[in-house]
C-alpha cells in the first residue's frame, strides 16, 4: 500500500463520523464555564464512549479517532493480511495474546470481534510513542511483513498488534473495549456483550 493510501485514511479520519455519546462533551465544549460549576463534567467527557462509522473505511486503510485522550486505530484488514497472521507466530513474543492486553471477546487469533476490523490503542507498550502503520511488505526492512513500526526505539508489531521478539516493547498493543451497534458501526469504550 502506498503512503497516498495511508494519507487518504488519515484524511478520512478528519471527516469520519465520530460522535461522543451523550451530551456531556458537547455541553462542555460549548460552555467552558460549565466545568467550574460541575467539576465532574470534564472527567465524564474525557471518558465518554466514541461511536465510529466504518462503512467508508476501504480495505487496507487505517483511521484514527481519539478516546480518553488516546489515539484509537481501526484498520480494515484484507484477506491476505489476515492469512499472513498465523505464519508469524514463531517470530512473536506473545502470539496467542496470553497477557491481558485485550478484552476476552478479542482474545482470539485476530485480536478482534470481526476479523476484518482491527481496533487498537495506538500507543507503543515500550515508552508510549505512537507507532506508524506500515502495511506494505518490505517497507521497513526486507523481511517486513506489514504491521506497525515504532520509530522511537524500533519496536515492531504485526497487523494484529502483536509484538515481535527482540524489540524493546514488552507487550502486544492494547485492544480497547468496544462493541458493534450495527454491521459497520462500533462504539469504543463499551464492552461487547457475550453472544
Ligand atoms: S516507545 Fe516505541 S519503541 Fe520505545
Amino acid at each position: 500500500m502506498s503512503d497516498d493510501t495511508i494519507d487518504t485514511g488519515r484524511r478520512r479520519f478528519l471527516t469520519a463520523a465520530t460522535t461522543v455519546i451523550g451530551g456531556v462533551g458537547v455541553v462542555y465544549a460549548a460552555s467552558p464555564f460549565i466545568s467550574s460549576w460541575f467539576p465532574s463534567a470534564k472527567a465524564q467527557a474525557l471518558g465518554a464512549p466514541v461511536k465510529i462509522d466504518l462503512s467508508k473505511l476501504e480495505p487496507g486503510a487505517q483511521m484514527t479517532v481519539e478516546w480518553r485522550g488516546q489515539p484509537v486505530w481501526v484498520i480494515h484488514r484484507t484477506k491476505p493480511m489476515l492469512e499472513k497472521l498465523p505464519e508469524l507466530d514463531g517470530l512473536l513474543r506473545d502470539p496467542t495474546s496470553e497477557h491481558d492486553q485485550q478484552p476476552q471477546y478479542a482474545h482470539n487469533e485476530y485480536r478482534s470481534i470481526k476479523p476484518e476490523y482491527l481496533v487498537l490503542i495506538g500507543i507503543c507498550t515500550h515508552l508510549g510513542c505512537v507507532p506508524m502503520y506500515r502495511p506494505d511488505i518490505g517497507s521497513i526492512e526486507p523481511s517486513w511483513q506489514g504491521g506497525f513500526f515504532c520509530p522511537c526505539h524500533g519496536s515492531k508489531f504485526d497487523l494484529a498488534g502483536r509484538v515481535y521478539k527482540g524489540v524493546p516493547a514488552p507487550l502486544n498493543l492494547v485492544v480497547p473495549p468496544y462493541k458493534y451497534v450495527s454491521d459497520t458501526v462500533i462504539v469504543v469504550g463499551e464492552d461487547q456483550k457475550a453472544a
